[in-house]
This record gives C-alpha cells, sequence and structure tokens, in this order.
C-alpha cells in the first residue's frame, strides 16, 4: 500500500502567513509527490454562483470551462446566456486565490511560477462516458495534455471542490512516479523523426513536443489503456468534502477521479530548475530510466 498520499494543512483563508516550517514541509511533500490537503480552505461561493451551479447541473451539454489568461481565450463557455460572464468573474476569483496561496505557501517558486488555465467543472464524473479512454480521467494517469508541450516544465494544480449539496470529490492516487513509470516504458516507442515539428507547424500542438512530452503522452495513454493495470494498481482512495481544497503535481502523481461534481481547478506551470529538488521531476526520473536526455 503506497504511504499516505495527503500532507494535511489547518489554513481555512487564503491569504494567511505560513510559517517557514510550513512552506519547506510543503515543498518537500510536494515535489516528493504527495497532494497538499487543505481541509478547511473553500472558496466562498456567492448566492449568485451558487443558482449557476444548479442551472449547470441541469443542463446536461454544459462543457468544462476554462480560461487561459495567458491566451486571454475562453475555452468551453455557451455563447448565449448571461451566466457566463459570472463563471468567469467566479473562475477569475478563483486565480486570484490560488495565486494568493502558493505564493504564502511556496516562496521558493514565486519567481519562476507561471499561473495558466483555470477551469470550472460542473459535470458529475461518475457514469460520465467520454468518447476516448484517452479522455477518461476516472482512469489512473499521469497528466499529460497532447495539443500543449510542457517540454520537462511541471503541472501544478490547485482544485477546490465547490459542491453545493456537500457531496465529496473522490480520487485514486497511485503508487510512485518511478514505479509507474518503470512499467511502461518498456512500451513506448520512439518518437517518428520530423513528426513533432510538422505538429507545431500546423498547430496541432502549441510549439514542439520534446521527446520528454512523448514519452509522458504514451506513458499516459498506455496506463488509462491496460484494464489490467487499471484493475490491480495499488492506489489509495481519497474523497475530498465540499470546501477542501488540495494541491498537487499532477504530472508526477498517478490520479484518477472517481465521482462528485462541481469543481475549481487552477494549473500552474514551473520549470524544472525552480524546483527545490529537481531530480524528483519526472523529466529527471525518465531521463534516468531512459539513460538520455529528454527535453530536446
Ligand atoms: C484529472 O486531472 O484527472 C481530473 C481531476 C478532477 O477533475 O478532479
Ligand atoms: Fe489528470
Amino acid at each position: 500500500m503506497p504511504m499516505n498520499a495527503l500532507e494535511p494543512f489547518k489554513a481555512s483563508a487564503w491569504d494567511l502567513p505560513f510559517t517557514a516550517a510550513d512552506q519547506r514541509c510543503a515543498i518537500e511533500a510536494l515535489e516528493g509527490g504527495r497532494v497538499l490537503y487543505f481541509e478547511h480552505l473553500a472558496f466562498p461561493v456567492g448566492d449568485g454562483e451558487r443558482r449557476m451551479l444548479s442551472a449547470a447541473s441541469s443542463d446536461q451539454k454544459a462543457k468544462n470551462i476554462s480560461f487561459d489568461p495567458g491566451a486571454g481565450a475562453v475555452k468551453g463557455a455557451r455563447t448565449q446566456g448571461s451566466g457566463e460572464a459570472r463563471l468567469l468573474a467566479m473562475m477569475s476569483r478563483y486565480a486570484g486565490l490560488t495565486g494568493t496561496l502558493l505564493r504564502g505557501l511556496l516562496p521558493h517558486y514565486t519567481r519562476a511560477l507561471k499561473q495558466a488555465r483555470t477551469s470550472f467543472r460542473p459535470h458529475e464524473i461518475e457514469g460520465r462516458q467520454p468518447k476516448s479512454y484517452r479522455k477518461d480521467d476516472r482512469l489512473l494517469h499521469a497528466d499529460a495534455f497532447p495539443s500543449r508541450p510542457m517540454r520537462g516544465a511541471r503541472i501544478l494544480r490547485v482544485f477546490t471542490n465547490i459542491n453545493p449539496s456537500g457531496k465529496p470529490r473522490v480520487w485514486h492516487v497511485g503508487e510512485p512516479f518511478d514505479t509507474f513509470a518503470r512499467r511502461f516504458l518498456p512500451d513506448v516507442r520512439r518518437a517518428i523523426p520530423g513528426v513533432a515539428r510538422l505538429e507545431a507547424m500546423f498547430g496541432i500542438t502549441k510549439g514542439r513536443r520534446t521527446e520528454y512530452d512523448h514519452v509522458m503522452l504514451q506513458l499516459h495513454d498506455r496506463a488509462k489503456r491496460d484494464a489490467r493495470y487499471q484493475r490491480e494498481a495499488p492506489r489509495q482512495e481519497i474523497a475530498f468534502p465540499a470546501g477542501s481544497t488540495w494541491v498537487v503535481f499532477t504530472d508526477l502523481v498517478p490520479h484518477a477521479a472517481i465521482k462528485g461534481q462541481f469543481a475549481l481547478e487552477q494549473t500552474f506551470e514551473l520549470p524544472v530548475a525552480a524546483q527545490l529538488r529537481p531530480e524528483l521531476s519526472p523529466l529527471r526520473i525518465l531521463e534516468r530510466l531512459a539513460g538520455r536526455t529528454l527535453a530536446v
């Protein structure tokens, strides 16, 4: 059985100062593949927003809505309906609060941390069947984005369960990354030369995919496709209660979202060099296992 995946914190407000001991503990736990867990850190949902949540739940077609501050672009929003502006305001408030939290908790990262996409997740996870197994986040996986090469940089995410009727968001957290990677790495094929350049040229990927992105995507897909692995892999089930927040390197920690509805999520990107211990990054772990450089 894996060690307890959670590192608990008591904070109940987003802008409270953390002690040096808390900060040290947070960065070590995160980089070591644990999930920072704030049981009492809720996102204050306004009355108007609460009405939006129930409206979204009755609309089967409601999409995940995400906002990319870098591109200034909203994705997934329906064009009609005054509710979208409200949802956007809610997401930008969340972006602000999560930025404040991480600056206080992880000062070592502050200068290098880049705030990326914010998302609102209105769907009930359970019973929902995505078109492709690749998109099925109910299956254990480490995050890798097909169209957004990270080139070795880290994916750090903050989640908050904002379910209005108190339903938990249930996750499975899997084995350590190096065990996960060792299992699938022997089957990973080398990238076909030239393909990454063409995909970037035609805008299929945002920038060029490195060997690292190629390997991470294959690990992601192979893990999701492997029914036996999905059945038998060691994992810890965690029910994040409504009104709780958690922070995790989702590229390092195999995870699956099993059930729950209504969450906010904020993605941050961090260069490996900004880590306290870069050798614990998926990039360096994979390079050690593969015996070659991957992020070029
Ligand atoms: C995921 O990153 O796999 C989904 C997590 C969630 O929506 O809770
Ligand atoms: Fe994921």
